[in-house]
């Protein structure tokens, strides 16, 4: 019966894409034919593309269907195992044991065996053996992810991949003129910072990752941060920036309700508008708010929400010139919450930050604190989960060499990681 619909399966299968009518196609073939795997298991992939949180029941119900009608096929399994995705508990018991099957389907399958070593816990040596024998170089994607599964577990396997990822893309962009998927970069920017720890070796994440970090993250990033990691970086330096408030700011408290307000506000990495929302009542009532994000799903999430007047999709470091910004400058104030972790060299941000700036505008800021005794000789340094510290005397240094007064510099914990208080400095330069 698999056949019946062969029309529908060709159409279905040249559409490409999470369109609608591709998806409308996928149903009517199963509905017509509902013993077709190929097009379940397909279905169940584009579904949790649209819409991986909202779908993700029916993707897996059909992915699960797949399977059983055609039990022999590796790469239904393997669709499964990807859905189910980083999961805990009885979700990644399923995924190990979907790969496992696959595996015994085709041992030389190297996405599964790399998909199953990737999500042990303790690396299997008679998996990394296989995916051994069976890797090319031209399987890029795949060292990758060896690279950064070995990150923290084993320095020089971590090293020969993402060396042989620098290498073959090298070739690529030599040939093509083009970095897919950021790759070279990323791994680039990885290799620096296992081989000498980050430490001045590298000066910000590359755009490709950060993007890609929250592209996955963007759905759940409000509540793993608020609920899990007790993240309280808005609140605190919104305190901080009030308790600062008669030194700084517009002249007087305009409207008399004991608060200044502010007539241009930028805030730098506003991802879902966590900030914006700690700041929006600083802003008068003719006020704009901009919000400057890398990541588009982070941006769709602070649409949602609604505290910004206006969201835009750049760069912070380079944001500066850009129509869109210059267009509400000039700022009386210009917030950075939790953004400065993606980068270790600040210089061009107080330049593009400064420049932007009106009279009596106001930088605040949080980064987190590089201890003077773990520092040694660098300003910031990069850990190998790829988030920058920065010194305090950094920030001093820079403020006066691109001309603010320091206002006010408080230390405190910003949230958790792995349960250990992350401490922070806030900053009020005006
Ligand atoms: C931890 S979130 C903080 C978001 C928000 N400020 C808050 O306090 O909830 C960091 C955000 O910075 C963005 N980001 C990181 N590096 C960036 C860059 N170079 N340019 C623009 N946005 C960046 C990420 O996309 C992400 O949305």
């Amino acid at each position: 019966m698999e056949e019946s619909g062969s029309d529908l399966w060709e159409s279905a299968r040249k559409m490409k894409g999470l369109g609608d009518e591709r998806v409308a196609t996928l149903e009517k073939l199963i509905g017509f034919n509902p013993h077709h795997a190929r097009a379940k298991s397909l279905l169940a992939i584009i579904l949790a593309n649209r819409n991986a949180v909202a779908n993700r029941s029916r993707s897996l119900e059909l992915a699960r269907d797949a399977i059983s009608l055609r039990p022999d096929d590796a790469t239904l399994r393997i669709a499964l195992a990807r859905l189910l995705g980083e999961g805990e508990g009885e979700t990644l018991e399923e995924k190990m044991l979907a790969l496992e099957s696959a595996l015994e389907i085709d041992q030389t399958n190297l996405e599964a065996a790399v998909m199953y070593l990737t999500s042990s816990k303790n690396c299997d040596e008679v998996t990394y053996e296989n995916i051994k024998n069976i890797i090319t170089d031209k399987d890029v994607n795949r060292h990758y992810e060896l690279g950064g599964y070995f990150r923290r577990r084993d320095k020089e396997r971590c090293k020969y991949h993402y060396g042989v990822v620098v290498r073959v893309m090298e070739g690529v962009i030599a040939d093509t003129g083009r970095d897919v998927k950021g790759l070279h970069s990323k791994a680039k920017f990885w290799l620096a910072t296992v081989e000498k720890g980050g430490e001045g070796a590298v000066e910000r994440c590359p755009k490709e990752y950060v993007v890609g970090l929250y592209k996955g993250f963007a759905p759940t990033f409000d509540h793993t941060l608020v609920e899990k990691l007790h993240y309280k970086t808005p609140q605190l330096l919104l305190d901080t920036l009030m308790a600062a408030a008669e030194g700084v700011g517009p002249e007087g408290d305009s409207d008399g309700d004991g608060g200044k307000k502010y007539s241009s506000i930028l805030d730098l990495g506003c991802g879902t508008g966590l900030s914006g929302l700690r700041f929006k009542g600083l802003l008068g009532e003719e006020g704009s708010f901009l919000g400057v994000d890398l990541s588009p799903e982070m941006l769709v999430k602070a649409n949602e929400r609604g505290c910004y007047d206006e969201c835009l999709c750049h760069d912070i470091e380079t944001c500066f010139n850009i129509e869109g910004v210059r267009a509400r400058a000039p700022f009386d104030l210009v917030i950075a919450c939790d953004v400065f972790v993606y980068l270790g060299n600040l210089e061009n941000i107080f330049q593009g930050v400064k420049g932007s700036l009106g009279v009596n505008g106001v930088f605040c800021f949080s980064v987190e604190l590089l201890e003077e005794e773990k520092g040694g000789k660098y300003n910031y340094i990069c850990q190998t989960f790829a988030r920058f510290s920065h010194k305090q005397e950094y920030i001093v240094q820079l403020a006066a060499e691109y001309g603010f007064e320091v206002v006010e510099m408080r230390k405190c914990v910003l949230r958790k990681n792995a349960g250990v208080d992350v401490v922070g400095l806030l900053t009020i330069l005006k």
